[in-house]
């Protein structure tokens, strides 16, 4: 794909001609193990952030001895800088509605959630109205499952599945130890598939098109196309759906303004591209990964402040359980102000490096674990602008 544009794709919001029930139907006609061997060979990799292969979560979770299993759909969406969900729930609810029907008869399960974003409550009622006739539509054509929506608690951590399954339970929202894994125990302790919005309709789809058609596209780690929610510095922000494998140069000639000097992949918990690395990095699992947020920065932004604001936003999130989360993000947050005012000399950078580094390792989940890839890449790309 190198020297030409990104390929714009149009799967995920394509309704033309597209009945959700009768795919589910259709789907059905195979048996479960057909159908997650179909995933398994798409190549189809979760689209929520951590990109575990999507065929062996329900593989795993199918593979459980439980009466009780839960299907959730995570449209919690805190990642600042990532609106492609709400933008998918909106328009094509549907899609996502037989995904999780999809889902549901895969691993032998017949009760499915969507758990939405608290700010999203806007879309209830229409979303509750849609999914009456989709459930119903369900019943007539024999399929035992049934879908629900769960009004989100309104914190970031909550997005993280096993926070999320403590907030669905009434508790506070906080992550819990893995392993075991929501495919062993999740909601209710039951063996649950967690997927994203997004993957939920590549599902739907690569039921509908066949595996082959997707694969044809992206790269070997990553197949397929991606939701992308563009922002910052760009003449042309809003939803694309572009083909994976693109490198951020191929991006920025895209949607840059023509002085973009960094671009912030992954949203605030993704890694920093700054301007001479543009061409070297793929968007992908081979090179930086991404939730779909790409936030484009021109050379009249301080990157002092794009990280204090995140450092910010972590410290406030932070649900405080671990305490290399917890005193991580401040320290992080009170070391660049102390370099930037001058109380502490440059080299002081180093040091808080190693403390992001320490996080990494030791923090209890994502979110602790991922202040490092901002923290690191934009301290280490952009040191001139941090220091006093
Ligand atoms: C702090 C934090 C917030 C998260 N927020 C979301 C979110 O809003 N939506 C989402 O799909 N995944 C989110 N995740 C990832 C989920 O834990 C989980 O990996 C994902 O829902 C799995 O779906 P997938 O396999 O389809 O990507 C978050 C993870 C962390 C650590």
């Amino acid at each position: 794909m190198e020297n030409t544009r990104p390929k714009r794709v149009d799967i995920i919001f394509l309704m033309e001609g597209i009945d959700p029930i009768k795919v589910v139907e259709n789907a059905m006609k195979k048996s479960p193990d057909e159908i997650i061997l179909d995933m398994i060979d798409s190549g189809l990799k979760g689209r929520g952030g951590a990109g575990f292969p999507t065929g062996l979560k329900w593989k795993f979770t199918r593979n459980e001895d439980s009466y009780d299993k839960y299907v959730i759909c995570n449209a919690d969406e805190g990642e600042p800088g990532t609106f492609k969900d709400r933008e998918i729930l909106d328009r094509v609810p549907e899609k996502v509605f037989a995904g999780l029907a999809i889902c549901g008869y895969t691993i032998g399960s017949r009760e499915g959630f969507i758990y939405l974003r608290g700010e999203y409550n806007f879309l209830l009622p229409v979303l509750n109205q849609k999914l009456d006739v989709f459930n119903a539509g369900l019943k007539k054509i024999g399929l035992d499952f049934t879908i629900q929506m769960r009004s989100g608690s309104g914190a970031y951590i909550c997005g993280e599945e096993s926070a999320l399954f403590e907030s669905m339970e009434g508790k506070r929202g906080e992550p819990r130890n893995k392993p075991p894994y929501p495919t062993v125990s999740g909601y209710l302790g039951k063996p649950t598939a967690i997927n994203n919005v997004e993957t939920l309709v590549y599902a739907f789809m690569i039921a509908r098109i066949g595996a082959e058609k997707f694969k044809e596209m992206g790269t070997k780690d990553s197949r397929g196309s991606k939701v992308f929610s563009i922002s910052g510095d760009t003449p042309k922000a809003g939803i694309s759906e572009l083909e994976l494998g693109m490198s951020v140069q191929q991006f920025v000639d895209e949607f840059g303004d023509g002085d973009t000097k960094a671009v912030q992949v992954g949203g605030a918990s993704g890694g920093c591209v700054p301007r001479k690395m543009f061409k070297e990095t793929i968007i992908g699992y081979e090179g930086i990964p991404t939730g779909g947020s790409m936030m484009l920065f021109n050379s009249s932004r301080s990157m002092y402040n794009v990280l204090h604001d995140y450092l910010e936003f972590f410290t406030e999130e932070s649900c405080g359980q671990c305490t290399p989360c917890r005193v991580g993000c401040q320290q992080l947050l009170k070391g660049i102000e102390a370099v930037k005012r001058g109380d502490k000399n440059p080299g002081y950078l180093d040091d808080l490096k190693k403390l992001a580094k320490t996080m990494k390792v030791a923090a209890k989940c994502g979110l602790g674990q991922s202040v490092a890839n901002p923290f690191i890449s934009i301290v280490s790309n952009f040191r001139e602008e941090i220091i006093y």
